[in-house]
């Protein structure tokens, strides 16, 4: 299988170098604009093959989307990151325009390729990344959902000094300050979460993994991209692998939870045709409430691209 990482930034390198070493494709691709950036990266990560063990070939290029033809899974990580003080959603002006232009290059190449979006603001990249490229909504996605739920199921596991193997955990939404994370939906190795933790202390979980990536650019001056990488590599290994594993994923929304013409996080079965199926949980009305302001959020910043008129 052939899998193409489309910038070579933190993110993307991050997705490139998880994916090697996990020696389970034949190529990896890294694309990037800057003049030799990406060669040097690959380069760089493939010399740990022999330290590593992995024969996944790796190979940079600049900006020559011939590179990528025929690719299988297509990975989008371009534009730019997060500085603090900003929201994901202050980036969609140059954004949209980036990952648009990165889009119809991918399809020109790859019509067949699995699309899963990294860029932010992400639930409305999902959507640009789809409006361009034109093809079935189970083969273009975008990652958040793991990332989020990786992000509340690491505070849980620190709370309780477990290990953050056992917690399994659901969240929906988008990804931003109005995503849902799901206690009634978290279990500590079978256990419900709401067994093991008052609520008062799920509740500064659940806040602090809606503010998780604005914390760690507040540390850093830039985003994340250890657990954004680590998590669309996951991504890329449940389709490639066809391994149909349930990961809350920013999906189109074709009528599920009586919602339209929106991305937003769900949980889906991935396997090797991308989303296989949406899964239909049942919400209370809390839950249902939160659910619907997302919605709203998510749409107030799709109108935002709306009257860029890029489509
Ligand atoms: C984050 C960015 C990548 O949540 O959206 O860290």
């Amino acid at each position: 299988m052939k899998v193409s990482v489309i910038g070579a930034g933190n993110v993307g390198a991050t997705v490139a170098d998880v994916l090697a070493q996990g020696d389970f494709l034949k190529e990896v691709i890294l694309l990037d604009i800057k003049e030799n950036f990406a060669e040097g990266k690959a380069l760089d990560m493939w010399q740990t093959a022999p330290v590593r063990m992995s024969d996944t070939i790796l190979k940079g290029v600049t900006n020559d989307y011939s590179a990528t033809a025929d690719s299988d899974i297509v990975v989008i990580t371009s534009g730019l990151p997060r500085k603090p003080g900003m929201s994901r959603d202050d980036l969609i002006g140059t954004n949209a325009k980036i990952v648009k232009s990165v889009t119809e290059n991918v399809v020109k190449y790859s019509p067949n390729a699995i699309i899963i979006v990294v860029s932010n603001p992400l639930d409305v990249m999902s959507y640009t990344a789809y409006l361009t490229a034109k093809i079935d909504k189970s083969k273009v996605f975008g990652m958040a959902g793991i990332l989020d739920t990786a992000r509340y199921r690491a505070f849980i596991a620190t709370e309780l000094n477990v290990s953050p193997k056992d917690i399994q955990a659901l969240l929906m939404g988008g990804h931003g300050d109005t995503m849902v994370p799901l206690p009634r939906y978290t279990t500590v190795a079978g256990i419900p979460l709401t067994q093991l933790m008052s609520k008062e202390k799920i509740d500064a979980i659940v806040t602090r993994t809606k503010n998780g990536g604005g914390e760690i650019v507040k540390l850093l001056g830039t985003s994340a991209w250890y657990a954004p990488g680590a998590a669309a590599a996951q991504m890329v290994e449940a389709i490639a692998k066809n391994q149909n594993r349930i990961f809350p994923v920013c999906a189109y929304l074709d009528g599920e939870y009586g919602l339209n013409n929106v991305f937003l996080g769900v949980p889906v079965v991935l396997g090797k045709n991308g989303i296989e199926r949406i899964i239909e949980i049942e919400l209370n009305e809390v839950e249902r409430a939160d659910l619907d302001a997302s919605n709203k959020a998510v749409k107030e910043v799709m109108s935002v691209l709306d009257n860029m008129n890029l489509f």
